[in-house]
C-alpha cells in the first residue's frame, strides 16, 4: 500500500483488514512469491501458468520492490529469478500488463527484453482518478519460437 507502489497494482489502496481476503487468496494460491533481504520483505511478484494451449505461457503480476530499493538491481535479479524458474518448468512465453503512465516500469522491462505487443484501452481505473487508463501487454519470449507469420 505504498504511495509509490499502489498506483501500480491491482487494487485501490484499503485498509489492512480489508486486504486481508485478498491476501490470503494470494498466499493460498501459492503463485506469489517475496523477496527477503536481511530477513525484510523487498519484494514480491504473482506468476501464473496459462493452461491447455496456452500453457507454454507464464503471466507476471503484482510486482513491485519496496521504494528503497528502486534502482539497486534487486527488481533485475528478482524478474531473472522468477523467469529463470519458469524456464525450469518449460515456460516459453512471460507476458505481464503494465499501466501506460508508468514509464519507469516500461523502461525497466524493455530493458529485459520484454516487447510492447499491444495496448488495452481504457483497462485500468484508479478510484482517485476520473480517467481510465490504457494497459500495455508486454511479453518476452524465452527462446525463438516458430510461427506461422514466419513462413
Ligand atoms: C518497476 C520496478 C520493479 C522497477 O525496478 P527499479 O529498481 O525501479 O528498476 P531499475 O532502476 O533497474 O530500472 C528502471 C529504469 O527506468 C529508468 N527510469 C527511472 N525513472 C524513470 C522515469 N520517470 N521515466 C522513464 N524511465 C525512468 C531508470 O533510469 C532505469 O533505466 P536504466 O537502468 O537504463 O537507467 C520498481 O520501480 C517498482 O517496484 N515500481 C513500483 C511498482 C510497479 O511499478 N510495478 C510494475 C507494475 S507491472
Amino acid at each position: 500500500m505504498h504511495e509509490e507502489v499502489v498506483p501500480y497494482l491491482g487494487f485501490d489502496p484499503m485498509a489492512k483488514q480489508s486486504f486481508s481476503p485478498i491476501f490470503s487468496s494470494l498466499i493460498n494460491s501459492r503463485c506469489f512469491f517475496v523477496v527477503e533481504v536481511e530477513g525484510a520483505v523487498k519484494g514480491f511478484y504473482r506468476a501464473t501458468r496459462h493452461e491447455g494451449r496456452a500453457s507454454h505461457t507464464a503471466y507476471l503480476g503484482t510486482l513491485a520492490v519496496a521504494p528503497e530499493e528502486k534502482g539497486s538491481g534487486l527488481a533485475t535479479r528478482m524478474v531473472a529469478e522468477a523467469i529463470e524458474d519458469l524456464k525450469q518448468q518449460g515456460v516459453l512465453r512471460v507476458e505481464l500488463m503494465l499501466e501506460a503512465d508508468n514509464p519507469r516500469a516500461l523502461a525497466f522491462y524493455t530493458k529485459l527484453g520484454f516487447v510492447h505487443e499491444g495496448t488495452l484501452r481504457a483497462a485500468y481505473k484508479r478510484s482517485n482518478q476520473a480517467h481510465y487508463t490504457d494497459e500495455l501487454l508486454l511479453a518476452k519470449l524465452l527462446k525463438p519460437l516458430p510461427r506461422a507469420s514466419d513462413a
